[in-house]
């Protein structure tokens, strides 16, 4: 048995206008304190109409436990009947989040997927439309949250099916003026989603289509989204939301799982972590014959001849907008040395090294990070 859920999604010009139809009395606003000064929750606030509106703006990146805690405590007091979430994967996060919290007591790290929210008396009394602020990260159709302990000094990765947002809002008048940096760091999360979308073993027929289509459109767009060329970055905003559909419903791999343990052992945006390692997961798969078919069919449908064909793409594009293809270009060699025991342990936690199509060992995770940082081949 297969489940493929997502939210109501609208997108394209004016998106933001479908805001004006939906009666909801009491809306709390959950964002950032940037996102707020830089009046994207008046932009929003246009388009509602509300009786009662609550702020809660301070959610900040890598968001921590104790800042969901504050915005549940906030939602509790204002019994919200909409959360809307501006901003980016964080402020998503908290949201989605937020919105269980709100309602049931419950220790976050029972929200996993086999838990049934409704024997807890979850009714879902508040509904939670997502506008995403920066096209990559997909949250706005996902059900995990990346939630940190601070105390604990780790990652909670928080699932469920009930987390699904009601609807995700795709305007691009929200990231037509994103910084480049941005604009490609989150363009390479999307990327990578897709690729690892496509090539999992939970890959299906609903989830196919939906990631190759996103792979095509950011190889074709990251770059003049970068230049910032308009029409390039409403195509990436759509892009990131199909990866999100894509692989939301089938899972990432061994990219995500050096990626986060890679940026939260060294504080790198997400992004950047997971697009360093594309090119030389990519490679690991190609040298395995039960990983190489999915990536070969990837490669010849977006028009190379084979999975070789699409590194050298990949790569070439990293560099035209100004992305380290190598970790030595980010952290010096004595710290990598000193966390790579770290690097790997946590990479071979990560949820997901589990659904990946070919799956490291120790010795193998250790390669590969050695490989990402000294920019060498993948010979094994
Ligand atoms: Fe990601």
């Amino acid at each position: 048995m297969w489940w493929f859920v997502a939210p109501k999604i609208v997108f394209g010009d004016d998106a933001l206008e479908s805001l004006e139809d939906l009666g909801y009395k009491r809306v709390l606003i959950v964002t950032d304190e940037i996102l707020h000064t830089l009046g994207y929750v008046d932009e929003v606030l246009k388009y509602l109409k509300a009786e009662n509106v609550e702020i809660f703006d301070q959610v900040e990146p890598e968001p921590s436990l104790e800042t969901t805690k504050k915005a549940v405590e906030v939602a509790r007091e204002f019994q919200p009947d909409c959360i809307i979430a501006i901003g980016g994967g964080s402020v998503m996060d908290v949201a989605k989040a937020t919105r269980i919290l709100y309602e049931i007591d419950i220790d976050p790290e029972q929200v996993t997927p086999f838990v049934n929210l409704r024997e807890f008396g979850y009714q879902k009394k508040a509904e939670l439309i997502t506008i995403p602020t920066t096209s990559g990260t997909g949250s706005e159709t996902t059900w995990a949250m990346v939630i940190t302990d601070v105390k604990r000094r780790q990652k909670l990765l928080m699932a469920n099916r009930e987390a699904v947002p009601d609807m995700a809002v795709v305007d691009a008048r929200f990231v037509v003026r994103m910084p480049p940096s941005i604009t490609a760091s989150s363009g390479m999360d999307a990327l990578c989603h897709a690729i690892e979308a496509y090539i999992s073993p939970w890959g299906n027929e609903f989830t196919e289509p939906l990631a190759l289509k996103a792979a095509e459109t950011v190889l074709a767009n990251i770059a003049k989204s970068f230049e910032g060329e308009e029409e390039a970055r409403k195509k990436m905003h759509v892009a990131a939301t199909i990866a999100g559909l894509a692989f939301s419903n089938s899972q990432v791999g061994v990219i995500h799982a050096m990626g986060h343990s890679f940026g939260a052992v060294f504080k790198i945006p997400h992004g950047i972590a997971v697009g360093l390692f594309l090119p030389y997961v990519l490679e690991y798969y190609l040298n395995s014959d039960e990983s190489i078919g999915k990536v070969r069919e990837l490669s010849r449908k977006l028009g190379f001849d084979d999975g070789r064909g699409l590194i050298a793409e990949v790569v070439n594009l990293m560099d035209s907008i100004k992305l380290p293809t190598k970790a030595m270009e980010l952290i010096n060699e004595k710290e990598f040395q000193e966390n790579l025991d770290i690097l790997v342990r946590h990479a071979m936690e990560d949820s997901s090294t589990v659904t990946s199509p070919r799956i490291p060992d120790e010795a193998e995770y250790r390669k590969l990070f050695e490989c990402a940082f000294y920019g060498r081949r993948v010979d094994f």
